[in-house]
């Protein structure tokens, strides 16, 4: 089980709202800071937030014409981190600025949120994890609820925490949601998608209160999809629901979340602010959990992954080692999943 993060795939660094036009945000992703900027021209771009003169950070800086300028000697970098003006340079001195470059990252903009790619320079991006789409609505779509977090772990334990579905009765107590007495034996049926796996469509689980308040014989269907991405989708009648998680490595030791809802069911909208309240309780329980587990893990124990509960999170970790095998030797991707069934009690 390698504990590498995980490389030439899309990460969501942020949401479209975050970046008005014409504004920059500065982030960090797989250790390496990132400024993300909004031109009011053209989409939005990604350079490496460090200037390549003396290393100042371009988030201090300023935007000139949809370039960003280095805030120190107001160096000029364009949209595809290329030096495009030096103003200490006299007549005569013939550095050309356009042969310096900083790090600039393919940035792909839909549904609401901001992907990057991270990885090598010569990666034909077409052979990468496809971003998962939530083909109900169009590309345009904007969450309905938001939550953005970070965790203190490691993303592995941040995706396994994502899929595992035994800890529900224990962490996600609450008067109107699951408890461990009402937990009961559970088969769901799993088959491979490309570069995952998901868990088919279904009707959810007859403890589940939220799933009442929809109305109507609701499905649901959850994918999850390398590197970190989760896609629960629901359908009432005509009507669609969407939880859609992402997981972006900031660095070995922090995780960011990024959890998003999606829907077109109107008695939803009507509720939004409680659905709001509850998508946030959820998810603190879980941060809640993760920071503790950090307690103990680390004093680097040997852990344990048991069937059939922890299947799912072995499937994570064969299809983590399937990408890196990929990687090294170019062959084709080995899909590590098969279609069956897994049974646990929650
Ligand atoms: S440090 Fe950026 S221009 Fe000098
Ligand atoms: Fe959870």
């Amino acid at each position: 089980m390698t504990t590498e993060l995980i490389k030439n795939v899309w990460y969501v660094v942020g949401l479209s709202e975050e970046l008005k036009s014409k504004s920059f945000i500065s982030k960090v992703v797989m250790n390496e800071p990132i400024l993300l900027v909004r031109p009011s021209q053209g989409p939005v771009y990604a350079i490496k937030d460090i200037c390549p003169h003396r290393g100042i950070p371009f988030s201090y800086g300023r935007m000139v014409k949809d370039e960003m300028e280095c805030p120190y000697h107001g160096w000029t970098f364009n949209h595809q981190g290329v030096c495009t003006r030096i103003p200490s340079l006299c007549s005569g001195q013939d550095l050309d600025p356009n042969k310096i470059k900083v790090r600039s990252y393919p940035v792909r903009e839909q549904q609401g949120l901001i992907w990057i790619f991270w990885g090598d320079k010569d990666f034909p991006i077409e052979q990468a994890p496809e971003i998962p789409v939530m083909k109900a609505f169009d590309m345009n779509v904007r969450p309905n609820v938001v939550e953005v977090a970070t965790f203190n772990c490691h993303i592995d334990h941040a995706v396994i925490g994502l899929m595992d579905p035994a800890h529900g009765p224990y962490i996600h107590k609450s008067p109107i949601w699951r408890s461990e007495k009402t937990s009961y034996e559970k088969t769901k049926k799993f088959a491979p998608v490309p570069f995952g796996f998901q868990m088919v469509r279904h009707q959810p689980s007859k403890n589940s209160t939220a799933y009442k308040i929809l109305g109507g014989q609701p499905t649901t269907e959850i994918t999850f999809t390398l590197p970190s991405v989760r896609v629960e989708h629901i359908q009432v009648g005509k009507r669609n629901v969407y939880s859609y998680t992402a997981l972006t490595p900031v660095s070995e030791k922090e995780t960011k979340i990024h959890q998003m809802m999606y829907w077109d069911h109107p008695l939803l909208s009507l509720f939004r602010p409680f659905v709001h309240e509850f998508a946030h309780f959820f998810l603190y329980q879980d941060i809640d959990a993760v920071n503790k587990q950090q307690d103990g893990l680390k004093y680097d124990p040997s852990l344990m992954l048991i069937k059939d509960a922890d299947t799912q999170a072995k499937w994570y970790y064969a299809l983590k080692n399937e990408w890196f095998k990929f990687l090294e030797n170019k062959l084709t991707f080995q899909h590590p999943v098969q279609e069956t069934e897994l049974r646990w009690r929650s």
